[in-house]
């Protein structure tokens, strides 16, 4: 069941996510990195690493919440998913636990739609296939309230291409555009 999800694939970069709100693939301590969260903290501005600061830190298959200061977006949501350690660490139940938790922050702020990237599958080392079964299959089994549009931000045609593949294979319906002005974003009060 796609729970009526309206949910798009482009390659982008996800600092430039004109909605509501871009989730971040964070580190525990809330602390900045390379990869997303490094492109997101530099467009954010440094206001971004001290309302992490303030938080403190967020346990691994959990999402934490800041505003977007110098972003499109309006909110970023900080999701910590598991480090790859062979699979043997209860990492698929920690990523899936890192989206649902991300979309629960969704909700909470009532906003209309949401963009995940790639949690884990970077630094974090978690095979791309796998992780992208988790991202799918979490995000289109939430039984989502406010949200109405999501969003996955992929880095490279290679990851695209898995996500195009796991998504027919799953049955989702996930549109593929080309940029992020494709995409058809429900309108809300700022
Ligand atoms: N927009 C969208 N996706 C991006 C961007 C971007 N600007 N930059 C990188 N990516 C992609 C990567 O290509 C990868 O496919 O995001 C995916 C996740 O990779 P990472 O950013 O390395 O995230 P993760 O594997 O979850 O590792 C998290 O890395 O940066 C540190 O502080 C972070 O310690 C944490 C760890």
């Amino acid at each position: 069941m796609a729970q009526g999800w309206t949910a798009f694939l482009v390659e982008g970069d996800i600092t430039r996510y004109p909605g509501s709100a871009i989730v971040n693939a964070a580190n525990s301590a809330l602390a900045g990195g390379g990869g997303v969260d490094g492109a997101i903290h530099r467009a954010a501005g440094p206001e971004l690493s001290e309302a992490c600061r303030r938080i403190g830190g967020c346990p691994t298959g959990e999402a934490r919440v800041t505003p977007g200061f110098r972003l499109p977006a309006r909110y970023v949501i900080h999701a910590v998913g598991p480090i790859w350690r062979g699979g043997g660490h209860d990492e698929a139940r920690l990523l899936a636990s890192a989206y649902r938790s991300s979309l629960d922050q969704a909700e909470a702020l009532a906003v209309p739609d949401v963009a995940f990237p790639a949690l884990s599958i970077g630094a974090y080392g978690y095979p791309a296939g796998e992780a992208t079964r988790i991202a799918l299959s979490t995000v289109f089994g939430y039984p989502r309230r406010h949200l109405e549009l999501v969003t996955f931000v992929v880095f490279s045609p290679t990851v695209r291409r898995i996500y195009r593949e796991t998504a027919r294979e799953l049955g989702w319906p996930l549109k593929e555009v080309s940029d992020f002005d494709e995409i058809p974003l429900p309108s809300q009060p700022r």
